[in-house]
């Protein structure tokens, strides 16, 4: 169990992400780490994690999602109608609540001193947004109908559609790429508000965006693991079986998604080649 990956552990028992967004354990982005080096870097004692993590599986012995076995097309179904609907949203909610809060805290130099997380929370939150704003159309704009044309072309053996990309890896890199430095922000967000924690005299307002963050932050690790973890291997898997000369679906599928893995941490390389991908803009 210690050797797996985190993102085999969340892909075989969803329940497994709840357990370790509560240690701050990141499975979407580092999905690729056993959960021995997830624990040991964490400074975490893997045999209490490993108990908790037996626990779990008895209190909920099986999943409603089975995720695992969705087409692509049903998968970015998922992912647009669940989770980006959730973030347009939420999106706006959370910046006007942090907004409301942080002019409150300022007028009043008591608690502004109390509380000093509040503005830079809110000025992480707002370049987290307009962030996820900007990646989420790309993905709804141009990855996600590739995405969908390219396993329709395979189904019904035509060629490999039309893309302003070389190959759909150097989005999937940026995507990728766009996904961690999100995470690192909300792992900011997460850190200065001492893992959620609510303060004792916290009014409502201050309550409620606490709890709102929480529950956006995990959503989105949630929705970050469906795409790195499910998605974009299942996509370079599904264009691996198109022939480059002919554009038309071979018969012999290729076993690329195991480089892929095997590559996942090589962010330099990542990111010089989708920046060769000239259709293809960052965010940032
Ligand atoms: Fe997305
Ligand atoms: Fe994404």
């Amino acid at each position: 169990m210690k050797s797996r990956t985190l993102k085999e552990l969340v892909l075989a028992e969803g329940a497994m992400a709840h357990l370790f967004e509560r240690y701050g354990i990141d499975y979407c982005c580092l999905g690729h780490e056993t959960l021995e080096v997830a624990c040991r870097k964490k400074g975490l004692d893997i045999s209490i994690v490993l108990r908790e993590m037996e626990q779990l599986r008895l209190a909920r012995p099986y999943s409603f999602l089975h995720c695992d076995l969705w087409d692509e097309e049903f998968l970015i179904e998922y992912i647009v109608e669940n989770h980006h609907r959730y973030c347009h949203a939420t999106i706006p909610v959370l910046l006007e609540q942090l907004t409301i809060l942080s002019r409150e805290h300022n007028s009043s130099g008591a608690s502004e001193s109390a509380y000093p997380y509040i503005k830079p929370v809110l000025f992480l939150f707002q370049r987290a947004a307009h962030e996820i704003e900007q990646h989420m159309r790309k993905e709804e704009m141009i990855l996600f109908p590739y995405i969908k044309s390219l396993a329709s072309a395979k189904e019904f053996a035509r060629r490999r559609p039309l893309a302003p990309f070389l190959t759909v890896d150097g989005p999937l890199n940026r995507m990728e790429e766009e996904h961690f430095e999100t995470t690192q922000l909300f792992a900011k967000i997460r850190a200065l508000l001492s893992d959620f924690t609510i303060p004792e005299n916290a009014s409502a307002m201050h309550a409620a965006v606490i709890t709102g963050l929480q529950a956006f932050i995990n959503d989105m690790h949630q929705h970050v693991h469906l795409e790195n973890n499910l998605l974009f291997p299942k996509a370079l898997a599904l264009e691996e079986k198109f022939d480059k000369r002919t554009g038309l679906p071979r018969e012999e599928p290729q076993a690329k998604v195991e480089d892929r893995k095997s590559s996942y941490d090589n962010r330099e390389a990542r990111t010089a080649q989708s920046n060769s991908t000239a259709a293809w803009g960052h965010n940032s």
